[in-house]
C-alpha cells in the first residue's frame, strides 16, 4: 500500500557515481575523509565502473588526476590524458555504462584555479573558454556521453556548445554545473584531486551561498547557452535552489552530493551516531523530492546495492 502513495522513488538508474582517475597512481589510494572512495589507477577504472554498472548505476562522472600541471592546464585537453583513456578504456568495455566527463583546469594547473591567470592572478575568463572548449571537445572524442563544465567561467557553456558543433559533436550533451556555490563542503574532494588553490580562494567565479535568485538567473542562462542539463552543487544545503533552477528552467536538473556531505556521513556512521542506510536513502530521497532527476553522489554504489536487495 504504501508504495502505491509513494510520490519519490530512489532508483540506481538515475544515480551517478564519481571516479577519481590518478595517471601516477599505481595502486589503490584511500582519499582522507572519504571511507570507499579511492584515487584508481587507470588499470584499475573499468573494473570500478563495472561495479557500479553491474549494481545498475547510471553512470559514472570522471575527474583527472594528472602525472604533471602547468599554468594553463593542458594536462586536461591533452587527447592521451589521464580522463581521455580512462573514458575510452570504459567505453570499450561497458558500452551501455555513460560516461559523464568534469570539465575544468583545476586539477591540471600548478595554481589550482580553474582558469589561467592574469598578471595580477585573478583567472583571466575569456582566455578560458578556448582551454575549455577544447578540453570538452577531446573528452567526447575519446567517448565521453556529456561533458559537464565546472568551472563556473561567465560564457563557457555557449564557447563548448560551438566547439562540440563544429568538431562534429552536436548530438554530445552539455550538463552544466550552473548553481555551483564556493562551499566549504568541497575539503576532501580537494584533497583527492590536488585542487586547493595555491592563493586566494574561487568566490570571485563561484557563488555566494547567500543569493538563490543570482543562482537561478546563472541556470537560465546557461539554458540559454545550449545547456541540455543542469546541476545544483552541494546538494543538501540547497533544496531550494533545486527546485527553483528545475522550475524555472524545465530542464533535467542534477543535484551533487559532494565529498564534504559524505564526509560527514560517514564520520558519524563510524561515530556511531547515525544508520548509514537509513541516513543515505533519506538524503538521496530528499534530493529527488526536491526535483533532481539525477543525483550524483559517493555513495551510489552502495545506494544501488541496497536498492537491489530490497527490490
Ligand atoms: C572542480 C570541481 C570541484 C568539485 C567538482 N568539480 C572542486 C571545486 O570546485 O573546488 C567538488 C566535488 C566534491 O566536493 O565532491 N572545479
Amino acid at each position: 500500500m504504501r508504495g502505491l502513495v509513494r510520490e519519490t522513488e530512489l532508483r540506481a538508474d538515475r544515480l551517478v557515481l564519481p571516479l577519481f582517475v590518478s595517471e601516477t597512481a599505481s595502486v589503490r589510494e584511500p582519499i582522507a575523509g572519504m571511507p570507499g572512495i579511492e584515487r584508481l589507477p587507470l588499470t584499475e577504472v573499468v573494473d570500478e565502473a563495472r561495479e557500479a554498472a553491474v549494481l545498475g548505476v547510471a553512470a559514472v562522472l570522471l575527474f583527472g588526476l594528472p602525472a604533471e600541471k602547468d599554468s594553463e592546464g593542458s594536462g586536461a585537453w591533452d587527447q592521451e590524458g589521464v580522463v581521455q583513456q580512462a573514458t575510452a578504456a570504459i567505453k570499450r568495455a561497458l558500452p551501455q555504462l555513460l560516461v559523464i566527463t568534469d570539465v575544468c583546469l583545476c586539477e591540471y594547473t600548478d595554481h589550482g584555479h580553474c582558469g589561467v591567470l592574469n598578471q595580477d592572478g585573478t583567472v583571466e575568463n575569456d582566455a578560458t573558454l578556448e582551454l575549455l572548449a577544447r578540453t570538452a571537445s577531446s573528452h567526447a572524442r575519446a567517448g565521453a556521453d556529456i561533458v559537464a563544465p565546472s568551472d563556473m567561467m561567465d560564457g563557457r557553456v555557449g564557447a563548448i556548445r560551438a566547439e562540440l558543433d563544429s568538431e562534429g559533436f552536436s548530438d554530445t550533451p552539455i550538463l552544466a554545473y550552473s548553481a555551483k556555490f564556493a562551499s566549504a563542503f568541497y575539503g576532501p574532494f580537494r584533497e583527492a584531486a590536488g585542487s586547493a588553490p595555491a592563493f586566494g580562494d574561487r568566490r570571485a567565479y563561484q557563488m555566494d551561498p547567500a543569493n538563490g535568485r543570482e543562482a537561478v538567473r546563472e541556470a537560465l542562462l546557461d539554458a540559454s547557452e545550449g545547456a541540455d542539463m543542469v546541476m545544483v552543487k552541494p546538494a543538501l544545503a540547497y533544496g531550494d535552489l533545486i527546485r527553483a533552477v528545475k522550475r524555472a528552467t524545465r530542464l533535467p536538473v542534477a543535484a551533487y552530493n559532494v565529498s564534504g556531505e559524505y564526509a560527514m556521513v560517514k564520520a558519524a556512521v563510524a561515530a556511531g551516531y547515525i544508520e548509514e542506510r537509513a541516513a543515505v536513502c533519506e538524503i538521496l530521497t530528499s534530493l529527488h523530492r526536491a526535483g533532481a532527476d539525477i543525483v550524483i553522489s559517493y555513495h551510489s554504489k552502495d545506494a544501488a546495492q541496497w536498492l537491489s536487495q530490497t527490490a
